[in-house]
């Protein structure tokens, strides 16, 4: 089982419809090809697990990498891991920064609350870092 962490930056602010339909296909895509993860979006910055099968997530991070709505792609991590951190997500997703300014829990609040059952320390501080970071945009 691969896991495969990354942040980037959104070209400009992904507007609620256009990520709604991002994560149907993705959502479709992933089950199809037995990957799992969580994205959150902080304003304009995205960071996103994948994990799978190694050829299903390379072939992911690929075409998600040419992808034209965000840039900057830095890969965190890519390594072997015993089980999946999200057990049936297709793709979970958290959003904070302008669409959920006024909702009441603030992206730190809903992040601590997604990564509870993690026990990977790595990528609960990598969530919890981001989450910290873009909780104050
Ligand atoms: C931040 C971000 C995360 C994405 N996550 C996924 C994903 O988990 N799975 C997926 O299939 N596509 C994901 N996409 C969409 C792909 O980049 C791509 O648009 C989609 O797979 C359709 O590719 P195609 O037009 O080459 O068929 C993501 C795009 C962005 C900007």
């Amino acid at each position: 089982m691969k896991r495969l962490l990354y942040i980037s930056t959104a070209r400009s602010i992904l507007p609620p419809s256009e990520l709604d339909v991002l994560l149907t296909k993705s959502r479709k895509a992933n089950a199809m090809a037995d990957i799992t993860g969580l994205l959150v979006v902080g304003g304009r910055r995205f960071l996103q697990v994948l994990d799978g099968p190694e050829e299903a997530v390379a072939e992911t991070y690929a075409r998600i990498s040419r992808d034209p709505r965000h840039v900057a792609l830095v890969k965190l991590h890519d390594k072997e891991v015993p089980m999946r951190a999200f057990g049936s997500w297709a793709m979970g997703c958290e959003q904070g920064g302008v669409a959920a300014a006024s909702a009441s829990a603030s992206l730190e609040e809903q992040v601590y609350a997604i990564i509870a059952p993690i026990t990977d320390p790595t990528l609960r501080a990598y969530f919890m870092g981001f989450a910290e970071t873009h909780t104050r945009m």
